[in-house]
């Protein structure tokens, strides 16, 4: 079976670190100049605003032109010794990467809200693949993102097996078109507690289970939207009033923020840990997110499947990241090089930059600093759970 792609093909992570890598490095030089004077900013540019659409139309337009060198489906490497979680699997691209991994021999956990439509789907999948091989490897547990508290009784219960966890997919996410601001019930904008909080938290919580299963990965699904997105720490849930409230503008923050936060985890971890994080644009995807959309938009989408991925095809870069064997290579160069972002991978398997305000370094700490405090997590957290410690999340004190 043939890998995923190889050195000699576009999708090799080393390759841009020759040429493009050292002009992003300009940019960063430049960024980390301006910091002090972003610290003031309320909100995107207008050439970064514009920049960041750019991005976004080029993505929708280009991206099958962009990924006409990859096979669909993505034939994957060896994976038979893996344990990978994957959040959100019961539908659109994490169902695809489920079903994936754990045809190609990986023990997959899919991490759900809906564990009735999880087991339905394992049947179907097993009774699809008998007589192909030795039954599926997949096991359910429940996780609900949009509380904490599950966050905290999932890791709890996983912990609790003291086995070695190789891939944690943060796939999970939602993008509630149309719809008027909600909270959740820990208090948080429900954008982003889907898409950042409750990842992040299970991301740290679960690192004692990565060590075990060092070298391991955290792949995080992000969004090509995160180009338009802007973070204000001060006003995580856009409630101030300083930015007006779209839901646009609640998924691009949340993307926005998992960028920052995963680029300073990145950097947390020391290089001998062996766990990586990365974030991936699986593209502009036919799936369940545009539920939400209007009718109209929704007919739309059905009507341009030329410029649009099926999950399927939506669900590569993430098997990418999550299983190509030259993606550690690749984010210990990010490392030793001080490079400010963890890496990026693009809808067609390459190594990209992420939007330039997630190369402002010091937004980013502040991101980190926030969104710890935000899930109850002491500063030291990270240190603290590599050092084999243990380390209690406080957030419903914070609730109080
Ligand atoms: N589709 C695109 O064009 C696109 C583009 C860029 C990025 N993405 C990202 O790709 C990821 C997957 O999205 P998708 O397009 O495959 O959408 P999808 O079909 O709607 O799947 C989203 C998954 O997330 C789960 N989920 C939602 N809220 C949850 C919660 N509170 N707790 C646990 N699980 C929850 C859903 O579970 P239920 O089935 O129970 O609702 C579902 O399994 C998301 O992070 C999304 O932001 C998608």
């Amino acid at each position: 079976m043939e890998t995923t792609p190889s050195s000699s093909s576009p999708a090799n992570p080393a390759e841009p670190l020759n040429g493009d890598e050292k002009k992003k490095k300009t940019t960063t030089t430049t960024t980390t100049a301006t910091a002090k004077k972003k610290k003031e900013k309320e909100a995107l540019g207008w050439m970064e605003w514009l920049r960041g659409w750019f991005y976004v139309v080029y993505e929708f337009l280009f991206q099958r032109i962009m990924a006409s060198h990859l096979q669909n489906p993505m034939p994957l490497p060896p994976i038979n010794d893996l344990t990978c979680i994957v959040t959100g699997s019961t539908s659109g691209i994490g169902r695809e990467i489920a079903r994936q991994l754990a045809e190609s021999g990986a023990h997959v956990v899919m991490a759900v809200r809906n564990t009735k439509a999880a087991h339905e789907l394992i049947q179907k999948w097993q009774s699809e693949w008998s007589g192909l091989g030795l039954p599926l490897n997949i096991e359910v547990m429940e996780l609900d993102l949009l509380s904490l508290d599950s966050v905290v009784r999932f890791a709890e219960e996983w912990n609790l097996r003291s086995r070695p966890l190789h891939v944690l997919i943060n796939n999970a996410g939602i993008f509630s078109i149309g719809e008027p601001q909600k909270l959740s019930k820990d208090g948080y904008e429900e954008h982003m507690q889907v898409n950042h909080l409750g990842p992040a938290l299970l991301s740290i919580l679960l690192l004692p289970s990565l060590l075990r299963g060092s070298p391991s990965r955290i792949v995080n699904v992000n969004s090509v939207m995160h180009y338009v997105g802007f973070v204000d720490t001060e006003d995580m849930n856009v409630v101030s009033g300083r930015r007006k409230f779209t839901s646009l503008v609640g998924y691009a923050g949340s993307k926005l923020a998992q960028v920052m936060f995963s680029s300073v985890l990145f950097k947390r971890l020391p290089a001998e840990s062996g766990i990586n994080v990365l974030c991936v644009s699986p593209g502009i995807v036919q799936t369940n997110v545009a539920r939400d959309l209007p009718k109209a938009v929704q007919a739309a989408y059905h009507l341009i499947p030329y410029f649009i991925f099926s999950p399927q095809e939506g669900s590569r870069s993430t098997l990418f990241a999550a299983t190509d064997p030259q993606v550690p290579e690749y984010c210990e160069l990010l490392k030793a090089d001080d490079w400010p972002a963890c890496a990026f991978i693009s809808q067609d398997c390459r190594p990209t930059s992420p939007s330039e305000e997630a190369h402002n370094m010091e937004t980013s700490h502040e991101v980190w600093e926030k969104t710890l405090e935000l899930i109850g997590l002491p500063p030291d957290a990270i240190e603290r759970l590599i050092e084999g410690e243990d380390v209690k999340c406080t957030y419903r004190a914070n609730q109080e």
